[in-house]
């Protein structure tokens, strides 16, 4: 099988992000509907020695949808395979990965809606009756070749499930929304997060980055190896709640978890566009940020917080964000 088709390369801090995952729903924190609900499709389908119906995924970036994808296999004691929605070109390479798949196994597919339509179409009758219809050979040689799969499970994940076509929507069996992460929660992940580093870290401190993580344990992660950073220069390795202020000062992370982008983006509608509403493209190239980004990773945060609104004219920046940016409020509506 093509090296592209499953799994990317990875660096070494994606490597602990992997170690840092909890394998099994007992040691995955927060999210509690959800897990409630999955113990027991699991446990059903276990049961009964059947696949686990199909599972959609979605949510704002790092909250732990692969993570999950990965708790589902080890639940389930089967393998997983991983791809990506944007690898898989052609029908032929969806093929070459449904090939490999053993009786019960996950394939997990991030970034489903990017899948190319002809990819899809061939997935709907794999996911509904585990067959795989290819066309083999050219013009009048051409013929449609069926192929029958083992029972799977396909977990797909997205940040963007408006753009997940309602025929590929439809043959999801279970659809699980993840949610920003409660502090508490993010306080829990970030002090497993010190035990796995053996890193010491007091209450204080695990309160702090927590209110400093957007809810989003991918931050709260990379900005725990920060503050490690200056605990070991700093501090002989201990983490306190001085040492993670320095660091977050530092990384210009602010008190509700805002950075640089935020903070810009906030800024240039307040300033280029007295508020707004203005509409995403003209905040993009105001501030020089990708459309999507913004889209994606950015707003869902800010409109959690509740410092944007998004209007059918466009995004306004609310009093609160004002207030937090230190700007004095000038009400749009007159
Ligand atoms: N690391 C990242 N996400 C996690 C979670 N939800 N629970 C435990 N550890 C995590």
């Amino acid at each position: 099988m093509e090296e592209r088709l499953l799994q990317a390369n990875r660096s070494i801090e994606d490597d602990e992000e992997i170690k840092l995952r909890p394998t099994s729903l007992k040691e995955y924190i927060g999210q509690e509907d959800t897990k409630k609900n999955l113990k027991i499709f699991i446990e059903a389908s276990n049961l009964r020695n059947e696949s686990l119906d199909h599972v959609l995924i979605y949510g704002p970036p790092g909250l732990g949808k692969t993570t999950l994808a990965h708790v589902i296999a080890h639940e389930r004691k089967t393998n997983i395979k991983v791809a990506s929605g944007p690898a898989i070109e052609r029908s032929g390479d969806l093929a070459a990965i449904l090939s490999t798949i053993e009786p019960g196994d996950v394939l997990f597919i991030d970034e489903i809606h990017r899948l190319p339509k002809v990819v899809e179409e061939v997935l709907y009758a794999a996911m509904e009756d585990f067959v795989i219809n290819v066309v083999v050979g050219k013009d009048s040689s051409a013929r449609s070749l069926s192929i029958d799969l083992p029972p799977f499970t396909l977990v797909g994940a997205t940040t963007r499930v408006g753009d997940v076509s309602a025929p590929l929507r439809d043959r999801f069996g279970i659809i699980i929304k993840l949610n920003y992460y409660e502090e508490k929660d993010i306080e829990q992940i970030v002090k497993r997060t010190a035990r796995v580093f053996e890193n010491s870290i007091d209450d204080a401190a695990a309160v702090e980055l927590a209110k400093r993580s957007r809810g989003t344990p991918r931050v709260a992660n990379r900005l725990f190896r920060r503050v490690r950073d200056f605990a070991t220069i700093h501090n002989a390795g201990h983490i306190d709640a001085d040492i993670t202020k320095t660091a977050l000062d530092a990384l210009k992370v602010d008190s509700l978890g805002l950075d640089d982008v935020d903070i810009r983006y906030l800024k240039g509608i307040i300033e280029r566009f007295k508020g707004g509403p203005v509409g995403i493209e003209s905040i993009a190239a105001a501030i020089g940020e990708e459309q999507v980004t913004l889209e994606d990773v950015y707003e869902p945060y800010l409109l959690q917080q509740g410092l944007i609104n998004r209007t059918p004219r466009g995004r306004i920046v609310t009093e609160k964000a004002y207030h937090h940016l230190k700007i004095p409020y000038q009400s749009t509506l007159f």
